[in-house]
C-alpha cells in the first residue's frame, strides 16, 4: 500500500533536513503527488488537478511532454553520455540554437540550474568591470546564491516607510552568508528609475540584475521607459545590465522578454522552459564579456566549471524544446496567448460580481490574480495593497476543488500548450463555484 500524505510528510521530516527539498514545497494544504501528465497532476487518492503551478513554470509544453521525452530517451539510447572531456556534437549545436534564438546572446555557457547561471553572470560582470558591488531588486528572485539573497520581499512593516528614489536598507534572507557579502549588494525597488540612478551614479556598480517582468511576485510589468532607462543608466555609468530571464525566457517569446521589450541586456540568464522541466541553465550575452572565460590574463580569466554542464540528457530536452519553438513559433505563442486571453476573460467575469477588488495581470501564458484594485508596479505596492489572507484562502479552496495554483499569495500561474479549451472553461466554472462559496 502506498503511504498517506501524512505518513509521507512525516517520513520526509525524519530523513530530510528541514523536512522539504526546497523551501517553498511545504504547502498547505499538504498533498502527496504521484504523477503528472500534460496539464494535470494526480495525488495519492487518485484525484486529478488542473495544474497552473507547472513546477514553478518550466512546463511550457506540459508535464512529461512526449516529444521532449522521446528526444531524451533517444539521446540515452544513442549512447550519449557525459564524457566530461573534449567536446561532444550537441554542445555547439545547442549553443548555436540559443544564440540564433535570443537577440542578446552572442555566446553562451550551460549550467544545470538557473541559480548557477546567475552566479556566473555576476562573476562575469565583476570581472569585466573590475567592480564588486551588484544591485538587486526588491520583489525579484534570482536563485539561492549568496549575492542575490537580500531583501527579496521585505515585510509590510519594512516597506511602509520606504521612499521612492531611495535604496532599501539591506536585509539578509538566510543565515550562513558572510557579512562581507552584504557590503557588495544594494537593493532598490523595481520600476524606480531614480533609485537605480542614485546607486549606479556612484560608478561602483558591477551589475544590475533584474527579472524584466517580476514573476516571482505574480506579474509585475515594467512601466513604459523603465527598461530603456536602465539600459541608458548602465551605459552611462559602466554597469553590466543583466536580465534574469529564467522565468520569462521562452515562455513569452522565443527571444525572451528582451525581444518583446526591444531592450537588450549585456548578459542574460535562462532556465526552466528552456528544457521543459529538465534541469538546465544558460548564461550568455556579449562576446566581449563571455570571452573572459578564456582570457589569456589569469587575473581576468573567469573560471566556468561544472561536471554536469552540457549534460546530454538536458541538452536533448533543450534541443527538442527550442527546435519546436523555432519551427512553430507563431503557432505556439499564438496558442498560448489565445488560451491566456480565454482564461483572463472568464476569470474577470467571475470576479466582476464580487464586492472586493481583484486585478488579473497577464503576460501571454503567465498570469496572477491580485486581490487589490490595480495592477501593481512593484513589491511595495503589493505589500501595502494585496489582501494576502483572501488570496491564500482562494488558492487553498481552489486546490480542494481540483485546480492547482500555488497556495502562497501573489504566486504566478502558468498555462501550458497541454491545456485545452475544456481545461480553461472547467477552470472558470470551478473558480466561479469556489469564489461564490468563499463569499
Ligand atoms: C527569475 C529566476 N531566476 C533564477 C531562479 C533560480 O533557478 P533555479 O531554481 O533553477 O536555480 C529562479 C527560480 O525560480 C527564478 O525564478
Amino acid at each position: 500500500m502506498t503511504e498517506t500524505v501524512g505518513q509521507a510528510v512525516e517520513r520526509r521530516r525524519q530523513y530530510i533536513g528541514g523536512g522539504t527539498m526546497s523551501i517553498n514545497r511545504a504547502i498547505n494544504p499538504s498533498r502527496l503527488f504521484v504523477r503528472a501528465q500534460g496539464a494535470y497532476l494526480w495525488d495519492d487518492a487518485g484525484r486529478r488537478y488542473i495544474d497552473y503551478h507547472a513546477g514553478f513554470a518550466p512546463y511550457l509544453f506540459g508535464h512529461a511532454d512526449r516529444e521532449v521525452d522521446e528526444a531524451v530517451i533517444a539521446a540515452i539510447r544513442s549512447g550519449a553520455s557525459l564524457i566530461g572531456a573534449g567536446t561532444m556534437p550537441w554542445e555547439a549545436e545547442i549553443a548555436q540554437m540559443l544564440v540564433e534564438a535570443v537577440p542578446a546572446l552572442e555566446q553562451i555557457q550551460l549550467t544545470s540550474t538557473g541559480s548557477e547561471a546567475v552566479s556566473y553572470a555576476l562573476r562575469l560582470a565583476r570581472a569585466h568591470t573590475g567592480r564588486d558591488t551588484v544591485v538587486v531588486m526588491q520583489g525579484g528572485y534570482n536563485g539561492w546564491a549568496d549575492y542575490v539573497s537580500y531583501n527579496l520581499m521585505d515585510p509590510r512593516a519594512l516597506v511602509e516607510d520606504h521612499e521612492e528614489g531611495e535604496e532599501y536598507p539591506l536585509r539578509v534572507t538566510t543565515a550562513g552568508i558572510p557579512e562581507a557579502v552584504g557590503s557588495t549588494v544594494r537593493v532598490v525597488e523595481y520600476n524606480d528609475l531614480a533609485a537605480a540612478e542614485k546607486v549606479l551614479a556612484t560608478r561602483q556598480i558591477a551589475a544590475l540584475i533584474l527579472e524584466p517582468v517580476l514573476q516571482n511576485v505574480g506579474i509585475v510589468k515594467p512601466l513604459p521607459g523603465y527598461l530603456e532607462g536602465l539600459r541608458a543608466l548602465c551605459d552611462r555609468y559602466g554597469t553590466v545590465l543583466i536580465f534574469d530571464e529564467v522565468k520569462t525566457g521562452f515562455r513569452h517569446a522565443l527571444g525572451g522578454y528582451q525581444q518583446i521589450a526591444g531592450v537588450l541586456p549585456d548578459l542574460c540568464t535562462f532556465g526552466k522552459a528552456v528544457a521543459n522541466g529538465y534541469p538546465m541553465g544558460v548564461v550568455g550575452g556579449r562576446k566581449e564579456i563571455m570571452a573572459l572565460c578564456s582570457d589569456p590574463d589569469p587575473k581576468r580569466r573567469v573560471v566556468i566549471a561544472g561536471t554536469y554542464n552540457g549534460h546530454p540528457v538536458n541538452v536533448a530536452a533543450a534541443r527538442a524544446s527550442i527546435g519546436r519553438l523555432k519551427s512553430r513559433e507563431a503557432e505556439v505563442y499564438g496558442e498560448l496567448e489565445r488560451l491566456g486571453a480565454r482564461l483572463e476573460a472568464g476569470l474577470n467575469g467571475v470576479f466582476a460580481s464580487r464586492n472586493y477588488a481583484t486585478t488579473l495581470v497577464r503576460q501571454g501564458s503567465a498570469f496572477a490574480t491580485y486581490f487589490m484594485d490595480h495592477a501593481p508596479v512593484n513589491w511595495r505596492d503589493i505589500a501595502l495593497n494585496n489582501d494576502n489572507e483572501r488570496d491564500v484562502a482562494y488558492r487553498r479552496a481552489m486546490i480542494e476543488a481540483g485546480i492547482f495554483h500555488f497556495p502562497v499569495a501573489t504566486k504566478q500561474s502558468s498555462i501550458s500548450l497541454a491545456h485545452t479549451d475544456d481545461d480553461i472553461d472547467r477552470t472558470i466554472e470551478i473558480t466561479a463555484d469556489v469564489v461564490r462559496a468563499l463569499g
